[in-house]
């Protein structure tokens, strides 16, 4: 049994995962804190976490009916993500690690999300492309072996992440935080051809580019005065939603033409979105699409992915540090 913490942005989580992938528990406790600010404040999520995490690891625990003499593993994110969090589930992994006397092992949480397509698909086998559309990731990553150094990322974001773009693009509208949940729902009502928003189609490769989107909308907004874009704010956020969807869509079938892969998997809270996923359908694939739980930050995934990760011996285990962009593979 594999005892898994992530800690890497603004979600507490703790999950039981057993050595053949069956996950008995995944908690997440979000921090409605950051609500209040539009985003997340990393000093205030690693001092959140700092009081979650032994609550939310015994719930994890209880919701599995285990307790601690049952787990074999502990398994936590190392990055990238905010190193403060990080710190909070690499200290307190190590603590039951040494505690008990039990192996540790660290996970990329971007290894992570790719790893939820496995909870999803349980007889899926690499090779597949995934997209990850997070507020904090936007990347293509081809998946060649289901271990952390089988992947790679063939193409990532330049600026924003795509759900940033719809967090800053709900603000730009009034609509609060998240941005990407409220930003559809505004959506349905309103025409996505009304606006003709970039689709960052000057961007070369596999690369995404949503900074000029953003800029495009507040131009909208700003030329059309408070009372218009009120009014036609459905319309407004229909088309900026598809201008989104579009260019992950765009990526998506560039990559499967440049990699002759035939799967796709998504993941990352933007996967929730109805039209980035009948955007990416109307390729004329099924895309393989973990449970909106398993999509957005979870610690289910990094026990999933700890299954085809090595422990670390004692020593490294007792040195792990948190990194905040790319990979450390070490
Ligand atoms: O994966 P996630 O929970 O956390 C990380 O950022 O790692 O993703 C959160 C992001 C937010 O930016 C949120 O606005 C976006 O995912 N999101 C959505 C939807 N639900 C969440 N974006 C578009 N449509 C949604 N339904
Ligand atoms: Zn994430």
């Amino acid at each position: 049994m594999i005892l898994a913490i992530e800690t890497s942005c603004d979600d507490t989580c703790a999950a039981v995962v057993s050595s053949d992938g069956e996950v008995l528990s995944s908690v997440v406790s979000s921090q409605a804190i950051h609500d209040l600010y539009g985003g997340v404040v990393p000093e205030i999520a690693a001092r959140s976490h700092l009081e979650l995490i032994g609550p939310v690891v015994q719930q994890a625990l209880g919701e599995a009916g285990l307790g601690l003499p049952d787990i074999d593993r502990i398994a936590v994110t190392r990055g990238p993500g905010l190193t403060g969090a990080l710190l909070v589930g690499i200290g307190a992994a190590k603590a039951i690690s040494a505690g008990r006397g039990l192996p540790l092992c660290a996970v990329d949480h971007i290894h992570g999300h790719i790893a939820a397509s496995y909870i999803a698909e349980p007889d899926l086998k690499p090779p597949f492309l995934c997209l990850i559309a997070s507020g904090g990731h936007t990347l293509l990553a081809e998946v060649n072996e289901p271990g952390p150094a089988g992947w790679r990322v063939i193409g990532s974001t330049l600026d924003d992440a795509a759900g940033e773009a719809f967090d800053k693009g709900a603000r730009l509208l009034g609509l609060g935080y998240p941005g990407g949940p409220l930003i559809e729902r505004v959506a349905a009502a309103g025409d996505a051809g009304s606006f003709d928003f970039p689709r960052a189609n000057g961007v070369d490769g596999l690369d995404f580019s949503f900074a000029g989107l953003k800029t495009s909308l507040l131009y909208r907004i700003r030329d059309l005065g408070p009372e218009q874009a009120a009014s036609r704010s459905a319309d407004l956020a229909a088309s900026f939603q598809a201008a989104i969807a579009d260019q992950l869509a765009d990526r998506v079938s560039k990559a499967l033409v440049e990699t002759g892969l035939a799967r796709v998997a998504l993941g990352g809270g933007v996967a929730a979105n109805g039209p980035v996923r009948s955007a990416i359908a109307n390729l004329g694939i099924d895309p393989i699409v973990p449970e909106r739980i398993y999509c957005t930050d979870n610690a289910a995934m990094i026990g999933r992915a700890a299954i085809e990760t090595s422990d670390l011996d004692r020593a490294a285990a007792l040195r792990i540090d948190s990194y905040a962009t790319g990979a450390s593979r070490a």
